[in-house]
C-alpha cells in the first residue's frame, strides 16, 4: 500500500478531532525570508523556473511593496518597471483610485458571486466595454483570464460560423493562451509540447494577406480567423493598416469571422483603445484581459458583435451553452475594471501611451544609431515596444564570429538576458523577454509612464551597452560566481 496516496483510517470507536495542519498565516507570508521563499518555491511551485530566476538575479529580490512605476525591494531599493506585467499594469502599481474603489466595495459588504442574481457591477462593466468598443461589439462575456476570454471567443465564433465551417485559421508565432482550446491556436512548441490538441486548425504566416486569401479561397470549411493585432510573444510584430482593411473585406467576401486578440495590445496600450482601430476596421469578436483588471484583479472579457453572439447563444435553449463560469462577473473584479476604464479616460492614458511611446521609440532609435553592432531593430506602437538585438555572434569581435555563429540558435536570448540582468542589478530597471524571438526585449511600461521615466531607462540602457560586449559577458559571469 502506498503511504503517500492512502490515508490512515479512523477506528470506529476513536474518532480524532481534525487537527490544524502546519499552516502559515498572512503575517508569516509577509515576513518570509528569501531562503524560505526559495525553499517553498522549489518544494511546491516550480523548481525548474528557479533556474532562470537565478541566471537573471531575480531570486535575490523580495518585493515589499509597489507603487506607480516602481517596485520596492527588501532594501528599500526602487525598481523601475518597464516590464509592466506583460502589459497588465496600465495604471502602474496600486493606483490610489483603484485601491479606494476596491476598499469601498469591501467596506460596503457588497455581493461577489454573480451567478444567482443579476449583478449591477457586471452590468455596468459590460456597458462600459460596449461603450469603448466600435461598431456593434456590444455583447460581453466576463471571465478571469486572457485565456478564458479567448476560449470564449473561439467558441462563440465556432457556433456562429456553423457546422459547415468548422476550421480556424491562426498565425505563425501566435500566442493566445495555454488552456487546451487556445493552445491549439498558439504557435509555440514550448507550450504545445506533446499535448493532444484540437485538429480543426490551419496555420498561415502573420501579416501576409495573400496567404489569407489563398486559404479562404481554397478551403470553404474555414469559418474563423484569429490573430493578435500586434503579436506580443512573436516579438512585437505589427501588420500595416492595409492588411487589416483587406482582411475585413476578405472575411466579408468569404463569410469568415475575424477574432482580434487584444489581450496584450488592447486597452489603450497601442495608443488607441483597441489596436485594430488604427486601421479603421472592426472585427467580429475581440478579447481583453491584463490591464482591464487595473493591476489588481483577474478579469478577462470577450466582446462580440451582437449578431454573432445571438447566432451562438441567443435563445433560451442555447443561452447556457457557454454562460459565465463561477467567477465570471465577480463583484470586486468588476468594480476594479469599471474604475480602471474610467481612469483610462480621465487621466488621458491612451493619449499618453501614444505620445510617450513615440518619445521612447525616438530615444531607442538614438541608441540603435549609437550601438549598431548590438541593436538590430526597434519597433512598436504606443507603449508596446520591441528592442531586438543581433544574434550573439554578430556582436562579438570579428575573429570570434565564425565560431560563435554555429551557436547562434542556442545562444538566442543570451544577450538580452545579460543586459536585462545588468539593468536590474546595476540600475534597478526591470524589462521583459519574448517567448519566440528571444533576441527581443519587450518594453511594456505602465501607461502612466512619463518622459522622466523614459530618460532614466534610456540612461541605464546606454550605460550597460557602453560597456561593450566583452565586458557585458564578463560582468554577467562575475555576477554568477559571486
Ligand atoms: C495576446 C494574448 N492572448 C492571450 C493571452 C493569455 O492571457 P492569460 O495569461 O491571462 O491567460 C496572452 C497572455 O500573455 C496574450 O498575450
Amino acid at each position: 500500500m502506498n503511504k503517500l496516496t492512502t490515508l490512515p483510517k479512523d477506528t470506529p470507536d476513536v474518532i480524532e478531532p481534525i487537527k490544524r495542519p502546519d499552516l502559515l498565516t498572512v503575517e508569516d507570508a509577509k515576513v518570509m525570508t528569501l531562503p524560505r521563499m526559495t525553499e517553498l518555491f522549489t518544494k511546491h511551485l516550480n523548481p525548474g523556473q528557479l533556474h532562470f530566476m537565478k541566471l537573471l538575479g531575480f531570486h535575490k529580490i523580495k518585493i515589499e511593496h509597489a507603487e506607480g512605476m516602481y517596485y520596492y525591494d527588501q532594501n528599500g531599493r526602487a525598481i523601475l518597471d518597464f516590464f509592466g506585467g506583460f502589459g497588465s499594469l496600465a495604471f502602474g502599481h496600486n493606483h490610489p483610485r483603484i485601491v479606494a474603489a476596491r476598499k469601498q466595495f469591501q467596506d460596503e459588504r457588497r455581493q461577489e458571486i454573480a451567478i444567482a442574481f443579476m449583478s449591477q457591477y457586471a452590468s455596468a462593466l459590460a456597458h462600459n466595454l460596449a461603450a469603448c468598443s466600435p461598431g456593434d461589439l456590444d455583447m460581453v462575456f466576463l471571465g478571469s483570464s486572457g485565456s478564458e476570454a479567448m476560449e470564449a471567443a473561439i467558441k462563440v465564433a465556432e457556433r456562429a460560423a456553423g457546422p459547415k465551417k468548422p476550421k480556424i485559421v491562426y498565425a505563425e508565432n501566435s500566442f493566445h493562451g495555454k488552456t487546451k482550446g487556445v493552445l491549439s491556436i498558439t504557435d509555440g512548441q514550448l507550450y504545445r509540447g506533446d499535448f493532444k490538441l484540437v485538429d480543426n486548425t490551419v496555420r498561415i504566416p502573420f501579416g501576409d494577406i495573400d496567404a489569407v486569401e489563398n486559404v479562404f479561397r481554397s478551403d470553404p470549411e474555414i469559418g474563423v480567423i484569429v490573430l493578435e493585432t500586434i503579436q506580443g510573444g512573436g516579438g512585437i510584430i505589427s501588420a500595416p493598416n492595409a492588411y487589416w482593411q483587406k482582411l475585413r473585406a476578405l472575411c466579408d467576401q468569404y463569410g469568415v469571422l475575424w477574432i482580434a486578440d487584444e489581450v496584450q495590445c488592447g486597452f489603450g496600450r497601442s495608443g488607441r483603445f483597441y489596436a485594430f482601430e488604427h486601421a479603421g476596421v472592426v472585427p467580429d469578436v475581440t478579447a481583453l484581459a491584463k490591464s482591464l483588471g487595473g493591476g489588481k484583479a483577474a478579469v478577462g472579457a470577450m466582446i462580440a458583435r451582437r449578431e454573432v453572439y445571438m447566432k451562438a447563444y441567443g435563445t433560451p435553449k442555447t443561452a447556457m451553452i457557454h454562460a459565465m463560469a463561477t467567477f465570471g462577473g465577480i463583484g470586486e473584479a468588476c468594480v476594479t475594471a469599471i474604475e480602471a476604464i474610467n481612469i483610462l479616460y480621465d487621466e488621458h492614458l491612451i493619449d499618453n501611451a501614444a505620445e510617450t511611446g513615440n518619445y521612447l521609440l525616438e530615444q531607442l532609435e538614438g541608441l540603435k544609431a549609437k550601438y549598431p553592432a548590438m541593436i538590430k531593430d526597434v519597433r512598436g506602437q504606443g507603449l508596446m515596444i520591441g528592442l531586438e538585438f543581433h544574434d550573439f555572434s554578430k556582436t562579438v569581435p570579428v575573429v570570434l564570429r565564425p565560431v560563435l555563429a554555429i551557436l547562434d540558435d542556442k545562444l538566442k536570448g543570451s544577450l538580452p538576458g545579460f543586459i536585462g540582468s545588468h539593468l536590474l542589478r546595476d540600475h534597478g530597471v526591470l524589462v521583459a523577454f519574448t517567448e519566440y524571438n528571444r533576441n527581443v526585449v519587450r518594453l511594456e511600461p505602465p501607461l502612466i509612464c512619463q518622459h522622466e521615466n523614459v530618460d532614466r531607462f534610456i540612461a541605464a540602457l546606454d550605460e550597460v551597452l557602453s560597456r561593450g560586449i566583452v565586458r557585458i559577458v564578463k560582468d554577467f559571469v562575475k555576477a554568477q560566481v559571486k
